[in-house]
């Protein structure tokens, strides 16, 4: 399998390696062969070459199955005005290879309900998916500005969404539903928003090819409520591209952590990008102390969906719950009684996991 390695800032060259390391411990005896190339995307990309999606890196991305990507930004980067910095490379790549589709799996490990800020009983068996629009909403919109006339400052986004691009992604969401436990929400601001009213009348459309998977519709500030209270209740949850991105990091403490929720954003071609939803987590970079288990969980996502290689990718996912049953934590993550692991040791255990559990098969 072809990968292009785009670890990005901060942690994301971190909890990047460890997805690497696991990689080559799948390669040992015989197993499955990766050809890697590594690529800049972000900040790290901005200051070698002046642009943070350097033509080199969408040219190895586009001809990789899978893409493994670590994080993008820096605080300081963020608030500097887009055209000055080559707009947001993540955001660009999204665009450029039509990644509509972001799959962002929340998973209740058994092993972790005692490391989520909410009580056992409400997350025990929590296992939702967030299907998150990647490629159009208010983050693409256009047009889009800052006006800094002294005194009468203003700045303006636009949200927009096309028929074509809501009813993709509705498929993709009823599809993903038909997998699992043929349940799909619909998460908008339809009592608000036009582009949400256009949003639900279509799903309601598309819903009709798929009469054997049940079909609610939520306001997102109900949702965000939902969410937390009554996790257990959903199984697929569809929104837009910016309604995904806030529900899926509140979706995260339903884990125990941010730094245990990967992700898949795919096109239509099947070629994906895999990345941890988390960021590059300035305060905690440079510490090995970060968690790399949502880019090792990426990395399986990655090997399932791009790579055909479904055996692969459970024994990853495998690794990941027996280094978790065996007591292993990274600070986020961390229990009393447990042991604790940095970034490194942590990749360490996982594919030292992936070489026993190989060796008992
Ligand atoms: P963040 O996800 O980087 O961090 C939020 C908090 O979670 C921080 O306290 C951080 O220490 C913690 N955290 C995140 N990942 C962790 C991990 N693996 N292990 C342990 N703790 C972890 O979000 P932020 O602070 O809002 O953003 C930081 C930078 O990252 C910004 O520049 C932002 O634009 C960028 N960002 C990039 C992506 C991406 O590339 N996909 C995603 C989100 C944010
Ligand atoms: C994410 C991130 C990105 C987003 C940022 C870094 C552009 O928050 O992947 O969730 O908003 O999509
Ligand atoms: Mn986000």
């Amino acid at each position: 399998m072809r990968i292009a390695v785009l670890p990005g800032d901060g942690i994301g060259q971190e909890v990047t390696a460890q997805a690497v390391k696991v990689l080559r411990a799948l390669s040992a005896n015989n197993g499955p062969q990766f050809e890697m190339t590594e690529a800049l995307l972000g900040d790290c990309a901005f200051d070698a070459h002046g642009d943070p999606l350097p033509e080199a890196t969408l040219e190895a991305a586009r001809r990789a199955e899978g893409i493994l990507f670590g994080a993008a930004g820096t605080y300081e980067s963020d608030l500097r005005p887009p055209e000055s910095r080559g707009g947001h490379g993540l955001l660009r790549l999204r665009k450029a290879l039509d990644l509509f589709a972001n799959f962002r799996p929340v998973y209740a490990f058994p092993e972790l309900l005692g490391a989520s800020s909410l009580r056992r009983e409400v997350i025990e068996g929590v296992d939702l998916v967030v299907l998150r629009e990647l490629t159009s909403d208010i983050y693409f919109g256009t047009p889009r500005g800052i006006d800094r006339t002294p005194g009468r400052r203003s700045a303006h986004n636009t949200m927009r969404y096309t028929e074509a691009e809501v009813a993709r992604v509705a498929h993709a969401g009823f599809q993903a539903a038909r997998r699992r436990r043929r349940q799909l929400c619909s998460v908008d601001k339809a009592n608000v928003l036009e582009t949400s009213v256009l949003w639900r009348e279509l799903v309601g459309e598309v819903a009709r090819d798929y009469p054997d998977v049940e079909l609610r519709h939520e306001y997102v500030d109900a949702m965000a409520m939902h969410l937390i209270r009554r996790p257990r209740d959903f199984d697929v949850i569809v929104t837009g591209n910016i309604f995904g991105d806030i529900l899926s990091d509140a979706a995260a403490m339903l884990t125990g952590s941010i730094g245990m929720l990967p992700s898949a954003s795919l096109n239509a071609e099947s070629l994906g990008l895999y990345e941890p939803v988390h960021g590059s987590a300035p305060d905690i970079a440079g510490k090995d102390i970060a968690n790399p288990l949502a880019s090792i969980l990426s990395a399986a996502m990655m090997l399932r969906h791009s790579g055909g290689q479904e055996a692969a990718a459970s024994l990853v996912e495998a690794a990941v719950r027996r280094v978790l049953a065996e007591g292993y934590r990274t600070g986020d993550i961390m229990e009393p009684g447990a042991t604790r692991l940095g970034t490194q040791a942590m990749g360490d255990a996982v594919a030292a996991a992936i070489a026993s559990l190989r060796s008992a098969a």
